[in-house]
């Protein structure tokens, strides 16, 4: 059978947790012989991205040109899986409305949490002033109102959020029921 593509749009602050669970997904996706392709904002923005900063419009336009190549993924059967902070909501909606099978995550910690993990050491310049405009912290970051999954990293374990949003594709015939099993 054909794969049916998608776009697991993974949304949320830094640090909450969306490249772990991305790859988390796509790792089990690929046991399961699935084409999947993640597109994460760091690595965008050293390629698709380069040179765009952490304006309102700049970060608009790496997420519509990330949800462009997702787009052509999707289309083409692959699931892709797109791990950006992605702050406003107006362009999500908009990319919402204008590809098929998009699935807006909602990877959610409470921002002393992901402060407090503090991975790359950003949150830490952000509050020293080093680093200006740093979503949380001195840029917004506009919560989804209706997000079709939300994976709270801050009391599920990276297993039990990848395994909620295998379910959920599941649930929406867009991977096999074979998943079902595995709970
Ligand atoms: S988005 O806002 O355009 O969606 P994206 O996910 O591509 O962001 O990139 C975010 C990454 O850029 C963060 O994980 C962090 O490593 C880095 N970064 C550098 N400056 C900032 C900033 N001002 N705000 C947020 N992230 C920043």
């Amino acid at each position: 059978m054909k794969q049916r593509g998608s776009i697991l749009w993974l949304t949320g602050l830094s640090g909450a947790g969306k490249t772990t669970i991305a790859k988390g997904v796509a790792q089990e996706l690929q046991k399961r012989n699935y084409l999947t392709e993640v597109l994460d904002g760091d690595i965008v923005r050293t390629y698709l991205s380069q040179g765009l900063g952490f304006s309102k419009q700049d970060r608009d336009t790496n997420v519509q040109r990330i949800g462009f190549v997702a787009n052509l993924l999707s289309r083409n059967g692959i699931i892709a899986i797109a791990a950006v902070i992605s702050p406003y909501r107006q362009v999500r909606e908009e990319l919402k409305q204008t590809t098929t099978n998009f699935i807006e995550i909602y990877v959610q910690a409470a921002l002393a949490v992901c402060e407090s993990r503090d991975v790359k050491g950003l949150y830490a310049k952000a509050r020293a002033g080093q680093i200006k405009h740093f979503t949380g912290i001195s840029d917004p970051y506009e919560e989804p109102i209706n997000p079709d999954i939300i994976c709270q990293t801050d009391q599920f374990t990276v297993e039990q959020c990848v395994n909620q949003v295998l379910h959920y594709l599941e649930t929406q015939g867009l991977i096999s029921t074979d998943f079902l099993d595995r709970s």
